[in-house]
């Protein structure tokens, strides 16, 4: 019998994960039981939002519990199967766990898909996965961006934000991203078509309000915050009248068990502007329509993408934390 490697959670981060928080574990291949099948997982997706299922909060999922593997998003081979639907050799997409091997069961969150029809099955994770869909459907059905307006983005270096900009420019907008440090910034304009890029290390509320100002005098129509803190203050002092501010994440706030909150949000009622969280898996029936689009966008070299590979199980904790570092350039995979 095969033995698999699981990154499981060994006690609840206080604060920014340490090692300890985790354990790497050993252990034979579970037996199948009727209508399952056994993953050989290549990629793990590591996303900020790990971070939130680790504590035991409420939320939109229940907490990874303590002594099981992290869950995450993974593409992956069928190894053994006794389910007809999941043959050996199928590709699969699912919501599994940072491990070697997982268990499909029917009627679960996995499903097949093609790696033919892409350069790299990583790519399902990235433009044309969660993260593609987040930035199509976060900006396009909550932002509601129009020719001519104003978008700033947040984390715009990052998987979700860098495509936000380009959807952004497809859609006539002028994009200003805010990245952390100057090489960021670069990247931002050269490489995915920013009008302008702001650097948010090191400055005070006061200091990024003044050079979203200088970037965008007539305000800011649509705001894109994956960041939260900083950026959302500095940000909501540049709203201008019937602006949208899509939440789609707080990073800056994920490591701080004491919540800052938006301080600035008075700002909304000033120029009856609107707030609204979003979560992509709201737009999970719409997924199929949003990959053709952004698929169609990457062929005509209209949207590029980047993804960050880190190789081994054994690389899970430094992969993971180099989200909270910024030392991610893409989108953040584990190959395993
Ligand atoms: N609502 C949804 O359904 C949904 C779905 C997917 C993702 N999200 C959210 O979208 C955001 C981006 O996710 P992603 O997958 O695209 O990750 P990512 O942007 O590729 O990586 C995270 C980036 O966040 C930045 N960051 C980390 N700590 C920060 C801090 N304290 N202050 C400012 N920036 C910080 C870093 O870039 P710098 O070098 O620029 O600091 C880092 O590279 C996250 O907030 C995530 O939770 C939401």
């Amino acid at each position: 019998m095969g033995m698999r490697k699981r990154f499981t959670l060994a006690r609840r981060p206080v604060g920014t994960p340490v090692p300890a928080d985790f354990a790497l574990v050993e252990e034979a291949f579970p037996v199948l039981g009727d209508g399952e099948f056994l993953i050989e997982n290549r990629f793990a997706s590591l996303d900020p939002a790990i971070r939130g299922w680790l504590d035991d909060a409420p939320s939109y999922m229940p907490p990874v519990p303590l002594g099981e593997a992290v869950r995450a998003t993974t593409v992956g081979v069928v190894a053994e199967s006794r389910n007809p639907d999941f043959p050996v050799g199928q590709w699969v997409l699912g919501l599994n766990a940072i491990e070697t091997h997982s268990v499909g069961v029917a009627g679960g969150f996995t499903g097949p898909i093609d790696p033919a029809i892409v350069p790299s099955p990583t790519n399902f994770l990235s433009v044309l996965g969660a993260v593609g869909m987040t930035a199509y459907f976060g900006l396009l059905e909550v932002g509601q961006p129009k020719a001519g307006e104003t978008l700033l983005v947040s984390g715009a270096a990052g998987a979700v934000g860098s495509l936000v900009g380009q959807i952004g420019k497809i859609k006539g907008t002028r994009s200003i991203g805010i990245a952390g440090g100057p090489e960021k910034c670069r990247r931002l304009v050269e490489r995915y078509g920013f009008d302008a890029a702001i650097n948010y290390r090191g400055k005070s509320v006061e200091q990024l309000e003044a050079e979203i100002r200088v970037a965008a005098p007539d305000g800011i129509d649509i705001v894109f915050e994956n960041v939260g803190g900083a950026c959302l203050d500095a940000a909501l002092m540049n709203l201008r009248h019937g602006s949208r501010v899509a939440l789609c994440g707080l990073i800056s706030e994920y490591n701080s068990p004491a919540k800052v909150g938006a301080r600035n949000l008075w700002q909304l009622i000033v120029h009856s502007a609107r707030i609204e969280g979003l979560l992509v898996r709201d737009y999970l029936p719409r997924f199929a329509e949003g990959a053709g689009v952004m698929a169609g966008w990457v062929s005509e070299g209209r949207l590029v993408f980047d993804e960050h590979v880190d190789h081994g199980i054994d690389n899970a904790f430094g992969a993971f934390m180099r989200l909270f570092e910024g030392s991610n350039d893409g989108k953040m995979i584990l190959a395993l």
